[in-house]
């Protein structure tokens, strides 16, 4: 069965439930391919960081790009969680759940102009600010408004971290941040900007990192640049040591909670300003599951293809990154395996989920669940082929609801029209 020590998926009779409820009853009654998130995972999570840095007690902002389900997110309001935003659109989901406006911090480094308006009348906790012309929008618009509003600097660090490198955002190479030079000369003449209190340092270094040296390495570049900038008179209100905490997919040993916290509580402890956390991946990655049904086991004479009914377009994480996600029966199979690569039905030979792979050989119409897949999962889906994104699930204890409803064909041709011309 699957490594990871903390989830509620389990097999009861050779059958995989989610906490209480059996998977293939969830599917009976809405079908594949389907998302489905245990609450008490996603809960448990959450309680772990919470609790490893009590300390300090920090405002733990979930990166809400990690998993924007409306349940997910109403779910982490109730335990407390905050949110680290990145669009207008995350924004009005925070609102919608009802999230505290003053535990949400605004990152991404092409905010638009209606999206900064939005923000500043939200009355959002600060913004994470990428780069000086951005600085020099947020002021004008402030103006305009008669209203201050925090910002909090993201600097680039210039940290390689040892991930992938489509989500290493911690070096000068990359588009993320402000270099410390640019960023200390914006602290010590904030002056300039009249509607801004510059009073925020933000550091993200990248996405599952799986052990704490990279992240000890930032956050001590980052301190003494706050202590340079204490020395100077600049007060630091809110240091946001960002997300990137790194999860179980396959045989990876990345720490827990409470041995991150023990590395980096001692550097935090006693400092005047409040720490932000944004952890995304961690939270959410193990509590959820994808499911897909089996069509076909084909054989070229060379090779052998699972074919399954979701693509690349509902999880493109393997497509893109080559990620690894684990592949079991829902109904355990008997023993029988085969080697094969596990594919979708997209036009495309990166359309594959699994390589190589061992894996239980069901019968056609059987179902496959892929693991670790809550995370960066149905939020990174599309309609590439025409393909309907798929429902999503929550479950909690003996209770599931449908908490996002598969879509159909006419909401894929929303707002499409044939123009006069072409009849
Ligand atoms: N804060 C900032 C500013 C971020 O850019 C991110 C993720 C996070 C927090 C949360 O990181 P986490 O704790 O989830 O690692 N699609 C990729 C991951 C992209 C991460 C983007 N930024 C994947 O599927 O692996």
């Amino acid at each position: 069965m699957h490594p990871h020590p903390i989830h509620d998926f389990q097999y009861k009779n050779g059958e995989l439930y989610c906490e209480g409820v059996k998977v293939s009853a969830i599917v009976k009654k809405i079908g594949t391919p389907v998302y489905i998130y245990s609450y008490k995972t996603i809960v448990e999570h959450f309680r772990k960081i919470k609790e490893a840095f009590k300390p300090i007690d920090p405002v733990i902002c979930f990166a809400m790009k990690a998993n924007s389900n409306l349940a997910v997110l109403k779910a982490l309001v109730n335990e407390g969680a905050g949110f680290d935003i990145v669009s207008g659109g995350e924004l009005k989901k925070a609102r919608l759940v009802k999230a505290d406006m003053k535990k949400i911090a605004f990152a991404s480094v092409g905010k638009t102009d209606e999206e900064i308006v939005d923000a500043v009348k939200a009355g959002i906790l600060f913004f994470n600010v990428e780069s000086k012309p951005e600085l020099e929008n947020i002021d004008r618009i402030a103006r305009k408004m008669k209203k201050r509003v925090q910002v909090a600097l993201r600097i680039n660090p210039d940290i390689d971290s040892p991930t992938h490198e489509k989500i290493n955002t911690g070096s000068l190479k990359k588009k993320f941040g402000i270099d410390l030079k640019t960023a200390r000369a914006i602290f010590i003449g904030q002056k300039a900007y009249k509607n801004l209190l510059i009073n925020g340092v933000h550091i993200h270094i990248g996405s599952q990192i799986t052990h704490a040296e990279p992240f000890l390495a930032a956050i001590e570049k980052a301190l003494a640049f706050i202590d340079e900038l204490e020395m100077d008179g600049v007060k630091v209100d809110y240091f946001d040591i960002g997300g990137g905490l790194g999860i179980i997919y396959q045989n990876e040993t990345p720490q827990t909670a409470k041995e991150y916290a023990d590395k980096v509580l001692p550097l935090l402890k006693g400092r005047k300003f409040k720490v932000l956390m944004e952890p995304g991946r961690f939270i959410v990655g193990n509590a959820g599951i994808f499911i897909t049904r089996k069509l076909y086991l084909k054989d070229n004479g060379v090779k052998k293809f699972i074919i399954v009914d979701a693509g690349m377009n509902d999880l493109v994480r393997p497509s893109m990154y080559g990620s690894y996600h684990e592949i079991i029966p829902v109904k355990k199979a008997g023993g029988r395996n085969v080697v094969c690569d596990v594919v979708g039905p997209i036009c495309e030979s990166g359309d594959v989920f699994a390589h190589d792979r061992e894996v239980a050989n069901v019968k056609d119409g059987e179902l496959l669940a892929l693991l670790s897949a809550g995370a960066y999962g149905y939020v990174m889906s599309s309609n590439y082929n025409v393909r309907p994104r798929s429902a999503e699930v929550m479950v909690k204890g003996n209770k599931w609801a449908v908490v996002q409803e598969r879509e159909d064909f006419k909401d894929l041709i929303k707002g499409a029209s044939i123009p006069e011309f072409l009849k």
